[in-house]
């Protein structure tokens, strides 16, 4: 294990009924609000004039900023942060899925700063402060509620980055699962390929002695794997929202990281991806995995047959190391496939022509991930095996 400090601060309020909460979290904050929300699925359901008649209820003055994008667009960001400017906001609250979040925060790190917002994505400065913020998630994907990490496009250049700053985790999230309720079949699929995914990025690492960590990313995984076909046949079940809510949090809050340095280098390579083609993150993430998988077991072939004996049930009876670890990450495909998520970029009707933009926008950084270093040619590899 490698030594570690761990903290997060955000206060995680779950469970039914839970968003009377926000009138006792939100007035220690102020009383000028900017509700963050995307393109209308809070509308839809309800939970907007909810939000609204809780903000109503105690001393606020209530700005919006609608129409957020699935990834989450800077002009988006830009505009949020004029609102905030113009019109001294103390708190913003995010209702929505990871990308209403992750907007929010550009939003709340983008008003303490004098240029434009884009300069926090790239990194070109350092986030020194930020307005606080909370959130009502209504997607279990992304992590984004309890963690300090954002992911911003920029549609005009075709980039799409992710940053983070200790300055934006949320002040609190509550997360209610029958605010999941709405959430369509595909999105739901989705949510448990990215949440899944969290995990193996942490998982794959070169660090030793990592039982505890290896068993509770192996816990999260077996427990998705057992609730996932349940929920998406059945997707108003109240305990399996809950059960897969709690995951996608637990899965990308940073406490399966303490003590090791996960790989992350599948994320780099769908945002390239997405950057271009605007497709949805995880249906990339469905396609891309098991090729990064493939390309990359023999750096350290145990935690893939570790992986597969200990949460997809491989039979090792007679097999080889590659063997086992084959099987493993085939398993994988075949559950993905099975819940309905894609598995070929030919099924976002991505061919050979966007191969090189693709890899010069994932390398443009430089050469990337902890569990293998990819290079150029790595990452056009794995991108012709997912064709
Ligand atoms: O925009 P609305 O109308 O709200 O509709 C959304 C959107 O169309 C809809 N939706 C959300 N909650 C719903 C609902 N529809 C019905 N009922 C509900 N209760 O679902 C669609 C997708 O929403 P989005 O927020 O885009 O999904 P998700 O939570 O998967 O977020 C994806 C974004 O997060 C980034 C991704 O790159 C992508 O941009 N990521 C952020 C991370 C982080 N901050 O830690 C890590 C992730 O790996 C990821 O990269
Ligand atoms: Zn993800």
């Amino acid at each position: 294990m490698q030594s570690f400090i761990y903290r997060n601060p955000t206060k995680l309020i779950f469970g039914k009924d839970t968003l009377i909460e926000l009138k006792n979290e939100i007035p220690e904050y102020g009383k000028k609000i900017l509700l963050v929300y995307g393109g209308g699925s809070i509308k839809k359901s309800g939970l907007y004039d909810k939000v609204i008649a809780e903000l109503q209820s105690i001393d606020t003055v209530v700005y919006e900023l609608a129409g957020v994008e699935p990834n989450p667009r800077i002009s988006t960001v830009r505009k949020g942060v004029e609102i905030c400017k113009s019109e001294g906001i103390d708190f913003l609250l995010a209702v929505g899925g990871g990308s209403v979040i992750d907007c929010t925060k550009a939003i709340a790190a983008g008003a303490k700063y004098e240029g434009d917002a884009w300069d926090i994505v790239t990194k070109k400065t350092e986030v020194k402060d930020a307005l606080p913020f909370g959130t009502v998630l209504t997607l279990a994907a992304t992590g984004s509620e309890m963690n300090s990490g954002s992911v911003i496009t920029n549609w005009e250049t075709q980039e799409k980055y992710g940053w983070g700053s200790p300055l934006v985790y949320p002040k609190f999230s509550i997360l209610d699962p029958t605010h999941t309720f709405t959430v369509p079949k595909d999105q739901t699929i989705y949510g448990i390929v990215d949440m899944m995914s969290h995990v193996f990025e942490q998982y794959f690492h070169q660090t030793t002695n990592t039982p505890l960590q290896d068993r509770m990313c192996e816990a999260v995984l077996s427990t998705v794997i057992e609730t996932a076909p349940k929920l998406l046949n059945d997707l108003e079940n109240y305990e399996y929202r809950e059960t897969i809510l709690y995951s996608g949090t637990i899965a990308l809050n940073g406490y399966l990281q303490v003590g090791v340095r996960g790989d992350w280098a599948t994320h780099n390579i769908e945002h390239a991806v997405s950057a271009i083609h605007d497709i949805p993150h995880a249906g990339g993430l469905a396609i891309l995995f098991p090729n990064w998988m493939k390309h990359t077991m023999h750096e350290r072939i145990e935690r893939f047959t570790q992986l597969a004996l200990r949460v997809f049930g491989v039979d090792p009876e007679g097999k080889t190391d590659e063997q086992i670890a084959i099987e493993g990450i085939d398993k994988i495909s075949e559950f993905w496939s099975s819940l309905g998520a894609p598995n070929c970029l030919a099924d976002y009707n991505i061919d050979e022509s966007t191969l090189d933009s693709m890899a010069d926008k994932a390398m443009v950084y430089g050469e990337f991930g902890n569990f293998k270093k990819l290079t150029r040619k790595d990452v056009l590899a794995i991108y012709r095996a997912s064709l």
